[in-house]
């Protein structure tokens, strides 16, 4: 290994390191940064040196579990707001333990329960919409995945919008992002003590609801090969990361879809015409994954638009290699999802919204871990378990809302806004709803 080099890279101010800038905005930091450096190259953040991996090849060697782990990776103060003991800080047999029993939220059997209550859901917001002149959707959008989540997560009535534990995640959510200065008036301070509420109101849906129809239900349901079962703890815990995990990223995918519909004409028709082409009666599983093209648009405005900029840290387990370069045992890594996304050698013109890419066929073919808008690897990895969720909320929520609307987008800033997960339109998404009339076998659906 002697004539091995490091990856290339800065390490900015002692200590802090590049914290700062890759805070503020970590898809400008990591565009730059690979730019000027290559697919392989390192930071310090917070005291650590921290390795971002680009492009399928390096991400596959970093989500190889012989290189690295994920305890104690990812930066305290993420560890700490949401539990150390959360699924995407622990790893090897424990990790593929938990990750089993919550993989039974996210079955076919289990997604397809869930849909009636997210129409029911979906419809109240749009109802709404239709009635007011122009309105800015960012802040409806962020209440509606809330209320989305609340729904699958603590078994919350899909008729009712919680405004009191949405703000309190907004508050948990900002400061993930925010310099870790633990003091009641920062962020991070505000952080901590929004999550504390939130903790409080998940241990009483926990244990008070029983959630049928929900992935509340299906959790307390699951059990393992040997009759396992997560523990009341474990389920809080892992609650709480899944209305962090699920809020930002389906607040986004809304966003992202209701510009493609305000500002691609050709690819709304094309939705319309299979949304119209579908048997009369309610959405079920079924129906939506027959929505073939819809499915290529949500998996191609998850590639377009900056949503997660990475995965969740690992630690090398031993010194390594890869092209050249040495990472020394110790040091902290991660799978740049933005950057490997946006990579030209893997999608021509990577900037275009093209969402034939992404039919079944492109996409089937692409290279292993090519694309990774949530993680990469075997499900039963680190890879994110809500991407057949929003595989499932995104023609759902496409399919309401072409049976019987249109938007119009009047002259903004549409270009996302600087932040750490799920940035949104920048001028707020200015838009008007309207009601227009539907096919008709959907009037009374
Ligand atoms: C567009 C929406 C979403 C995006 C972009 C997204 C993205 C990600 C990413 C990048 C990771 C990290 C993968 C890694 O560290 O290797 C992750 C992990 C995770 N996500 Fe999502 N996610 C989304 C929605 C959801 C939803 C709806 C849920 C529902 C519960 C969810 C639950 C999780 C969990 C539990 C993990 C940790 C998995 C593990 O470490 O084993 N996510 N997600």
């Amino acid at each position: 290994m002697a004539q091995l080099r490091p990856p290339p890279g800065s390490t900015g101010l002692p200590f802090i390191g590049e914290a700062l800038s890759f805070l503020k905005d970590p898809f400008t930091f990591q565009a730059e940064k690979t730019k000027r450096h290559g697919l392989v190259w390192k930071t310090k953040i917070l005291g650590s040196t921290v390795v971002f991996f680009n492009g399928p090849r390096a991400f596959t060697f970093f989500l190889d579990p012989e290189n690295f782990t994920r305890e104690k990776g990812s930066p305290p103060h993420i560890r700490e707001l949401l539990h150390p003991d959360a699924v995407p800080f622990i790893d090897g047999e424990r990790h593929r333990a938990r990750k089993r029993l919550l993989l039974a939220a996210f079955t076919p059997e289990a997604l397809a329960s869930y849909v009636p209550a997210l129409e029911t859901l979906v419809r109240r917001y749009l109802a709404a919409w239709e009635t007011r002149d122009e309105q800015r959707l960012n802040p409806e959008l962020g209440q509606l995945a809330f209320d989305m989540a609340n729904l699958l997560f603590a078994a919350a009535d899909p008729d009712v919008s919680d405004t009191k534990n949405a703000a309190d995640f907004e508050t948990m959510i900002k400061g993930t992002f925010a310099p870790p200065v633990k003091l009641p008036f920062t962020a991070y301070g505000k952080a901590l003590a929004a999550r504390d509420r939130l903790r409080a109101y998940i241990k009483e849906a926990v244990a008070t609801r029983g959630g049928d129809g929900t992935a509340l239900g299906a959790l307390k349901a699951a059990r393992g090969p040997d009759g396992e079962a997560l523990t009341r703890e474990e389920l809080e815990i892992e609650l709480l990361h899944f209305f962090f995990a699920a809020h930002g990223g389906i607040t986004a995918v809304f966003a992202w879809l209701l510009v493609i519909f305000g500002q691609r004409p050709d690819v709304l028709a094309r939705v319309k015409a299979e949304v119209d082409a579908l048997p009369p009666g309610p959405l079920t599983l079924e129906r939506l994954g027959g929505l073939r093209y819809t499915a290529a648009v949500g998996r191609e405005l998850r590639r377009v638009y900056p949503i997660a900029p990475g995965t969740f840290f690992g630690v090398a387990k031993k010194d390594l290699e890869y092209e050249g370069h040495r990472i020394a045992k110790g040091w902290t890594a991660v799978g740049a999802i933005w950057t490997t996304l946006q990579d030209g050698a893997t999608f021509a013109d990577p900037a275009r919204l093209d969402p034939d890419r992404m039919a079944d066929e492109a996409f089937a073919a692409l290279p292993e871990n090519a694309y990774v808008p949530q993680g990469g690897g075997p499900r039963e990895g680190h890879r994110c378990p809500g991407e057949v969720l929003v595989d499932l909320v995104l023609p759902l929520f496409a399919a309401a809302f072409v049976r019987g609307h249109a938007i119009e987008l009047p002259a903004q800033d549409l270009t996302p806004g600087a932040g750490g997960l799920g940035p949104l339109p920048k001028d707020g998404l200015r838009a008007r709803v309207r009601a227009v009339a539907t096919t008709p076998q959907f009037k009374s659906a």
